[in-house]
């Protein structure tokens, strides 16, 4: 009886939430199958003068926190990006990115961020990191609600972005993203600008992702009132108020990263807008 209760509890609490033990459950190949392998919920990318490879999630979700374990390309890596992002459909789209841009052997990587709403990018960061990402598998996260935005590196927040619509600054809030993973060819300017090419003689190059987990409100794409279903009410654990900040141990995480990791921000980019993009007056 208190079991069939509390299933019955967590079933009116949680719909929809997928939590991922097998890659094929959730994910399916986006384009060059032949390209990526996948066992359980392990799979290995592949990129070779023939082909990149990419794969994105069947459903899309709106708000709830992602994650996938990855290890990247190692050795000679230049020219090379492995994405993990969000991203939603159509034109005036919605995305959250990381991408990890490839270097030279024992060169370190860069771990680029970038928002999109409503079709507008725009707003890179870039960061390096305080290990070897291609060593080890380290876990990348997206934390999403209608409030606040997180990228999180074994769960420290390199960058946060807030809501601030009330100042008339856009917030990705209406469109469910799917899940997508990509390993391709950017030699024209992922590495040191573009001046480094990828070493063809080193292909194949592998990236591999594993331990995806995905707690997240899934949303069919016929759905119409997509905030209605997702979030409307206070049902979800990360709708909840003290989601939408940094405790104190996150928060001075934070701000060490920012202080000693944060290599380019789009924000401090006078070169690039004449006029600084409004949400960067904002302190977070
Ligand atoms: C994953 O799912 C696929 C298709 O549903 C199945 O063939 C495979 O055996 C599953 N693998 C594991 C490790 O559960
Ligand atoms: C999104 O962009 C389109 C033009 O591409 C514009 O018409 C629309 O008002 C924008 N929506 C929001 C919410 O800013
Ligand atoms: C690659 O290494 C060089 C030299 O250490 C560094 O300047 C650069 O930021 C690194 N990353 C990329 C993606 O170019
Ligand atoms: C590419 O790699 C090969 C094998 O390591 C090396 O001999 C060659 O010099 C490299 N080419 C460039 C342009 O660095």
């Amino acid at each position: 009886m208190s079991v069939l209760l509390h299933l019955f509890i967590s079933l009116l609490m949680f719909p929809n939430i997928a939590f991922c033990s097998n890659f094929t459950d959730i994910f399916e190949p986006k384009w060059a199958p032949d390209h990526i392998v996948s066992q359980g919920n392990h799979i290995v990318l592949t990129l070779d003068p023939q082909s990149g490879c990419g794969f994105a999630s069947k459903k899309n979700y709106l708000f709830g926190k992602t994650s996938a374990q990855i290890k990247l390309v190692e050795g000679d890596s230049a020219g090379t990006v492995t994405a993990f992002y969000m991203s939603s459909d159509g034109a005036n789209h919605d995305e959250l990115d990381f991408e990890f841009l490839g270097n030279s052997s024992g060169e370190p990587y860069l771990v680029q961020t970038n928002i999109y709403i409503n079709g507008t990018g725009d707003r890179e960061q870039r960061h390096s990191l305080w290990f070897d990402p291609s060593k080890d598998f380290h876990t990348y996260s997206f934390f999403w609600n209608r409030r606040t935005i997180m990228f999180l590196v074994d769960d420290i927040p390199i960058r946060v972005f807030k809501n601030k619509e009330r100042n008339g600054i856009p917030y990705p809030k209406s469109r469910a993203m799917g899940i997508h993973g990509s390993l391709w060819n950017a030699d024209d300017w992922a590495t040191q600008g573009g001046r480094i090419k990828t070493n063809w003689s080193h292909a194949p190059f592998l990236a591999a992702f594993q331990s995806f987990e995905v707690d997240a409100c899934e949303l069919s794409p016929d759905i119409d009132d997509a905030s209605e279903k997702c979030g409307k009410q206070r049902q979800f654990w990360w709708d909840k108020p003290e989601m939408n900040k940094l405790d104190r141990m996150k928060k001075r995480a934070f701000k060490s990263v920012q202080a000693k990791y944060l290599l380019y921000d789009y924000c401090k980019d006078t070169s690039r807008f004449t006029e600084i993009p409004k949400e960067c007056q904002y302190e977070y």
